[in-house]
């Protein structure tokens, strides 16, 4: 046998020097699983500690949304520029080539359209096709102050307890009712209620106010929901903002594919997102990789 014959000199044991216990690098995940802090991982940079994430999981409930007719010609020439996609299963097994190797989120909350309540959603994914499809994390909609809140939460919460036991991390998404205001005090509750109740990271609004004290009472990962198309400068300034404020990151999709230039407006959010750029020298990015067509 190989190691019996060894010379025992040639061998170093390094009897010096204390193994290193590195501590991970995303806000409250220390203490999670080898598995779920891998997946975690991938979907955030370890370098710059942050995230671009490509939502274009729209159609669960709106159907064809402007941008999305078409994945495979609008989207496709997207993901070598994003970290992450987050996506459904359908338009995953349709669309998407099984060779990338981009971290999927997939959304697993579902059952309500554009036509009824849209709070009433339930898990409309078995786990056992998120272990089959490989994913990084499982998305789950919840309304505080919805209709459908409770049920919602429970969703959520089954949610991190299936994920748990594969080692599979839960973004929970703050959805927010047309009545509902739109502040930091209802950012604070929505993400810390998620997070008490183990989401592993939060999908939320950015808020004009204070929205430092919705990262800063928020004890996991947060990363910044895009919203209605806005000017591009408008979009880069909102994310900038954001992640000044603590966010690990975005999860964009209509101000960065419903933009004139996707390809340029998805580098020039990576540049904020991950370099720190300005606002002013983002769009100075995505104009001029926008006049290089
Ligand atoms: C809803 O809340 C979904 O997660 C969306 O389909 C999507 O992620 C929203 O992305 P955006 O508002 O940036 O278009």
């Amino acid at each position: 046998m190989a190691d019996m014959d060894g010379i025992k000199e040639a061998k170093n044991f390094y009897t010096d020097r204390p193994q290193e216990c590195e501590g991970f690098f995303l806000k409250g995940s220390n203490s999670l699983d080898w598995g779920i802090k891998n997946r975690l991982a991938r979907i955030f940079n370890p370098v710059s500690g942050r995230t671009v994430m490509l939502a274009i999981d729209h159609g669960y409930f709106q159907g064809p949304t402007t941008g999305l007719e078409r994945v495979d010609i609008n989207i496709l020439p997207l993901v070598p520029y994003a970290d992450t996609l987050m996506l459904t299963r359908g338009i995953l097994r349709s669309v998407v080539p099984p060779s990338i190797s981009k971290a999927i989120v997939l959304r697993v909350s579902g059952g309500a359209s554009i036509l009824k309540e849209l709070s009433n959603e339930d898990i409309a994914v078995d786990i056992e096709e998120s272990i089959r499809l490989n994913v990084c994390a499982m998305a789950v909609q919840v309304f505080i102050g919805g209709e459908y809140e409770k049920q919602s939460i429970i969703n959520m919460t089954r949610m991190v307890d299936i994920g748990n036991r594969y080692g599979i991390p839960t973004l929970a998404v703050t959805a927010v009712g047309k009545d509902m205001a739109r502040d930091a005090k209802y950012f604070q509750l929505a993400c810390r209620i998620c997070a008490e109740l183990g989401a592993h990271y939060i999908k939320t609004y950015y808020v004009e106010k204070d929205f430092d004290t919705v990262t800063s009472s928020c004890p996991v990962p947060i990363v910044m929901a895009g919203g209605k198309k806005i000017p591009e400068l408008e979009a880069l300034t909102m994310a900038y903002n954001a992640v000044q404020q603590g966010a690990s990151g975005v999860d964009m999709g209509r101000n960065i594919f419903q933009s004139e230039a996707p390809i340029a407006m998805i580098q020039a959010v990576g540049a904020v997102v991950h370099e720190n750029a300005t606002p002013a020298s983002a769009f100075d990015l995505y104009n001029s990789l926008k006049n290089k067509g």
